[in-house]
C-alpha cells in the first residue's frame, strides 16, 4: 500500500470513529408511538377552534388531528407518523393526511397508510359531537 493510500484510509476511519453519538443517535427512528388514554372536548363556538368549522378543516390538540372531512362529520388520528414520528397535517386540496417528512400519505377515513413510507396506519380515536362540543376519545 503506498503511503497516500495509507493516509487516506486512516483519516477515513478516523473520521467515522470521531462521530459524536449524538449525531449518530439523530439518524434513529423518533418516537412513534400514539397517545394513549385519550379524552377530551373541542368547543366549536370558540374562535380557537373555528378552523374546524369548514370542511376541510382540521386542528391539532392533544396529538391527536381532527378533521371535519364532510358535512358534520370529524374524524381523529394520532398525529404522530408511524414513520419516524413528524406531526401530520391534513391537506384538504388532496383529501389526504400528509407527513412534511418523507411524504407519507394517509386516508382521512381511516388512517390507513395511502403512499410512503409509514408501516401502519394512524391510530384513530373516536369523535362524538353533541351541539357545539366534540368529545374525542380512545
Ligand atoms: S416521518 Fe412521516 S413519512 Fe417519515
Amino acid at each position: 500500500m503506498e503511503r497516500k493510500d495509507f493516509l487516506k484510509k486512516t483519516f477515513a476511519m478516523c473520521g467515522l470513529a470521531m462521530i459524536p453519538a449524538a449525531v449518530l443517535e439523530s439518524c434513529s427512528k423518533s418516537n412513534t408511538t400514539a397517545p394513549s388514554n385519550v379524552n377530551f372536548t373541542i368547543d366549536l363556538s370558540v374562535s380557537a377552534n373555528a378552523a374546524l368549522l369548514n370542511v376541510g378543516g382540521y386542528l391539532v390538540s392533544n396529538s391527536v388531528i381532527v378533521i371535519h372531512v364532510s358535512s358534520g362529520i370529524y374524524n381523529a388520528f394520532s398525529d404522530i407518523c408511524t414513520h419516524e414520528g413528524c406531526s401530520v397535517g391534513y391537506n384538504a386540496t388532496s383529501a389526504q393526511i400528509s407527513c412534511p417528512c418523507h411524504g407519507g400519505q394517509f386516508s382521512p377515513q381511516t388512517g390507513a397508510v395511502i403512499s410512503g413510507p409509514p408501516p401502519s396506519a394512524l391510530k384513530q380515536y373516536t369523535v362524538t359531537q353533541s351541539g357545539n362540543v366534540l368529545t374525542i376519545k380512545s
